[in-house]
């Protein structure tokens, strides 16, 4: 066989070389410094005493876990009420985005989300060799009209993560309904709940009611924030038959370990725990949004656990300058440069010290006076 018009070496993917590489929240700062790490929207409250000690006492390493996660399966029906046959467990919800990504989109289809949706959509439709597509947000907030008019007949799956990180809004479920209804019927509506518990409004619905009555939408969820498991990388899924059926074909035979699922199952269980950590972000969100409006920033509403907060375009007092800043003190935020937004941060809800850290922080580095009231 002749060589001539090969490679001389093995070549990626052109899709996989298109990919810029997800660059997780930074968990370092200056040496000698208390570091308060506001840069992944983890738990300020930890997870659940219940789900550390089932983590701990998770033995027999020897053994390869439960391949169909039953019981955890069991354990997130018994909570909402669902059919643990229509629910599939992952390694984190990043893995299950990526199979629904590879299960229903390939070359010449595409994979559509909205301007500044998670990152990791992208990723996902440029690995399974799809063409992702971007709809245009308004007000940080995604657009279903923009969202229907991208629309094609190669359009296969939408991912809409609602509320979206990195802005935290939020889609009404009237206008979540208003997407699906004009999808065609063969396009599927991924919907990425992952900060859903932490949504505090009545016209909110995470997905579990549009699965129920419709057969083109799955949702997602995660262990990783308000049950504080992200080291354990478990996330979920509730979909139609056919959408479990084709992500557990493809799925790793034993994606969730022993001691996830022995640590989500207990979590799941733990309502009071759940409740805490919610109450805690109900108290410091708004918090945190008074007070950082207060100094002259620009704070997206939230409904989640974590803020986009703009910064002025002065020299001095941008988002990469505040960034170093809060660094050298501590401070962990992120940066949404890669999310094309670099004028602004993102920040997570922490613990009392660190939200008021944060303001005083960032009060001095504006030059003014935080008021340190409330909350
Ligand atoms: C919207 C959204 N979806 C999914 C994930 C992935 O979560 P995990 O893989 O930890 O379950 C994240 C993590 O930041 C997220 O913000």
């Amino acid at each position: 066989m002749s060589s001539a018009a090969l490679p001389t070496r093995p070549v990626p993917r052109a899709n996989v070389l298109a990919i810029e590489a997800y660059v997780p929240g930074k968990a370092h700062a200056g040496e000698g410094v208390k570091v308060h790490k506001l840069s992944s929207n983890e738990s300020p409250l930890g997870p659940s005493p219940k789900a550390l000690e089932a983590f701990q006492s998770a033995d027999a390493l020897e053994i390869y876990p439960d391949g169909s996660s039953t019981g955890l399966r069991e354990a997130i029906g018994a909570a909402y009420g669902l059919d643990p046959a229509r629910i599939v467990c992952g390694t984190g919800s990043d893995e299950l985005i990526n199979l629904i990504a590879h299960a229903y989109a390939g070359p010449g289809d595409e994979v559509l989300y909205s301007q500044y949706g998670f990152l990791i959509y992208r990723i996902a439709a440029l690995t399974a060799g799809a063409t992702p597509v971007v709809a245009p947000e308004k007000d940080y907030r995604s657009d279903v009209d923009a969202l229907l008019a991208a629309v094609t007949s190669r359009t296969r799956v939408v991912f809409l993560a609602n509320p979206n990180n990195p802005t935290g809004t939020y889609l009404p479920f009237d206008e979540v309904k208003r997407l699906q209804r004009g999808l065609p019927p063969n396009v599927l509506l991924a919907l990425d709940a992952a900060y859903a518990e932490y949504v505090r409004r009545n016209d909110y619905e995470s997905g579990i009611e549009l699965v129920a009555t419709c057969s083109n939408v799955v949702m997602l969820r995660t262990f990783s924030k308000v049950h504080g498991l992200a080291a354990l990388r478990v996330g979920w899924l509730y979909g139609p038959a056919e959408v479990v059926d084709a992500v557990n074909r493809i799925r790793g035979a034993f994606n969730v370990s022993a001691p996830g699922i022995a640590a989500a199952t207990a979590a799941i269980r733990d309502v009071g725990h759940l409740e805490a950590s919610v109450a805690h972000n109900e108290t410091w969100l708004p918090w945190l949004t008074s007070e950082l409006t207060a100094l002259g920033l620009t704070v997206t509403p939230s409904v989640a656990n974590f803020l986009l907060v703009h910064f002025p375009d002065l020299p001095g007092k941008r988002a990469r300058e505040a960034d170093a800043f809060l660094m050298q003190r501590g401070l962990i935020l992120r940066r949404v440069d890669a999310y094309g937004i670099p004028g602004a941060l993102r920040l997570s809800v922490g613990t009392e010290e660190a939200n008021r850290l944060l303001v005083a922080t960032l009060a001095e580095f504006l030059g003014k006076t935080g008021t340190g009231h409330g909350a």
